[in-house]
């Protein structure tokens, strides 16, 4: 679809496609396989300037729009949804909110190398009893002096083993009702930090999902990011923008299914022909691709507002609800037209099947974009 882009929108949709072709694609199932995480290929993404695209150029980064950057993505989950989400990570929930609320120093120190592709970055939210209701959590940053001291486990995140760097949010007024959270930019070599489990998935199987201890973690004061008490809406902001980037994901991985399916239909012969003569199966492909279409325009106008600096968080939850929602039947139905060959590892929809999976739980489950959506909707007729 070149309808509306821009030319900058348009070469990094075709640059990402062309390495996803070459580099990705080809190596997807044996990363999957091995549940390698493929640093080889991460350092020539970092090189292509793809861990920081939304960063401004004077900082480093490649200074996209946030529309150009889900273009790359939906490309990146073309080939494999395990390099996207890592690159997900890193650009809209490390990079995005060190640009947006982060100190000259801390751009200096921190944005800079990630969005200059030296290593990864990594977000902690989540923890092993808090995931839908973030601003329940519990990691405490202790004020001592100038610093804060760092003690919790967090869960659910992406890159924790293989960052350089994460975006960590802590209790730092566990009486206030608002602003009881707080958030820091820490090293992932720094001491009291600790990778402490490797999740094994369903899905997403060569990405690295880590728990991830802090133990007496003490930071200076100045790598407090934003300001005391602004954790929450750091983190629910960047989330605004990470959804978009996880429905363009969905749309990836649904694009993919539905690509090989038509290969298949053509391919198959059935009852004298090719399956794809079939009217029951020509529906569903019908079906398959306008739904695609849809959930494309949906992230496009996610992140056509936040470009235009229009309030995006209705947006950006519908575009992942709906895409994600969609991957997911889109995938049933590719590994359904596949039949036997559907369910086994020889053919891709199995993997993009299993893929798909996570996209209605990460960055907000189905039901707290739902919610998000509601209370939107209420509040504005109210
Ligand atoms: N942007 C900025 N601020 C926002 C906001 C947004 N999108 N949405 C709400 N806020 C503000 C509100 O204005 C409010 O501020 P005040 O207190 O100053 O009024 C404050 O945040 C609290 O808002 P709510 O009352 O709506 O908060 P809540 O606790 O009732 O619900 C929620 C918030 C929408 C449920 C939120 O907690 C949420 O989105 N939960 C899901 C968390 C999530 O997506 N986790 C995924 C973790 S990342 C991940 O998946 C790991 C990975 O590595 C991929």
């Amino acid at each position: 679809m070149n309808w509306n882009l821009t030319d900058d929108q348009r070469m990094v949709r075709d640059m990402v496609r062309e390495f996803v072709a070459a580099e990705v694609t080809p190596n997807a199932a044996e990363w999957d396989r091995d549940k390698r995480f493929p640093t080889e290929v991460f350092e020539k993404l970092g090189e292509l300037g793809l861990f920081g695209m939304t960063v401004d150029e004077d900082n480093g980064g490649a200074g996209l729009d946030l529309s150009g950057y889900c273009l790359a993505l939906e490309e990146l989950a073309r080939g494999d949804a395990s390099t996207c989400v890592a690159i997900s990570v890193t650009n809209s929930l490390f990079c995005a909110p060190l640009q947006r609320y982060g100190t000259a120093a801390q751009k200096a120190r921190f944005l800079r190398p990630c969005a200059g592709g030296e290593w990864l970055g990594a977000f902690c939210l989540s923890e092993p009893e808090v995931g839908s209701d973030a601003a329940a959590l519990k990691t405490s940053a202790r004020r001592d002096g100038d610093d804060f001291v760092l003690t919790g486990a967090k869960a659910w995140v992406t890159n924790g083993a293989v960052c350089g760097a994460m975006l960590v949010f802590a209790v730092t007024d566990p009486d206030a009702s608002r602003g009881r959270l707080s958030a820091f930019v820490v090293p992932a070599d720094h001491p009291g930090v600790a990778i402490v489990h490797e999740e094994d998935k369903l899905g997403i199987r060569s990405s690295r999902t880590n728990q991830v201890a802090f133990d007496e973690c003490r930071v200076p004061g100045e790598w407090m990011v934003g300001e005391e008490g602004q954790g929450l809406d750091v983190a629910l902001r960047s989330l605004d923008g990470g959804r978009a980037g996880i429905a363009a994901q969905a749309v990836g991985i649904a694009h993919a299914a539905l690509e090989l399916t038509l290969s298949y239909v053509v391919e198959r012969q059935a009852f004298g022909g090719p399956i794809g003569r079939f009217a029951g199966l020509q529906g569903e492909l019908a079906t398959m691709a306008t739904h695609i279409r849809a959930a494309r325009l949906l992230y496009l106008r996610a992140a056509w507002l936040r470009d235009h600096g229009e309030p995006d968080t209705m947006a950006a939850s519908s575009a992942k609800l709906f895409a994600s929602e969609m991957a997911n039947r889109v995938s049933y139905q590719a590994v359904q037209m596949h039949g036997g060959y559907g369910y086994v590892t020889d053919y891709p929809v199995e993997r993009l099947y299993r893929d798909a999976r996570v996209t209605t739980i990460y960055e907000g489950t189905s039901e707290i974009q739902r919610l998000v959506i509601a209370r939107q909707l209420i509040a504005a007729a109210g």
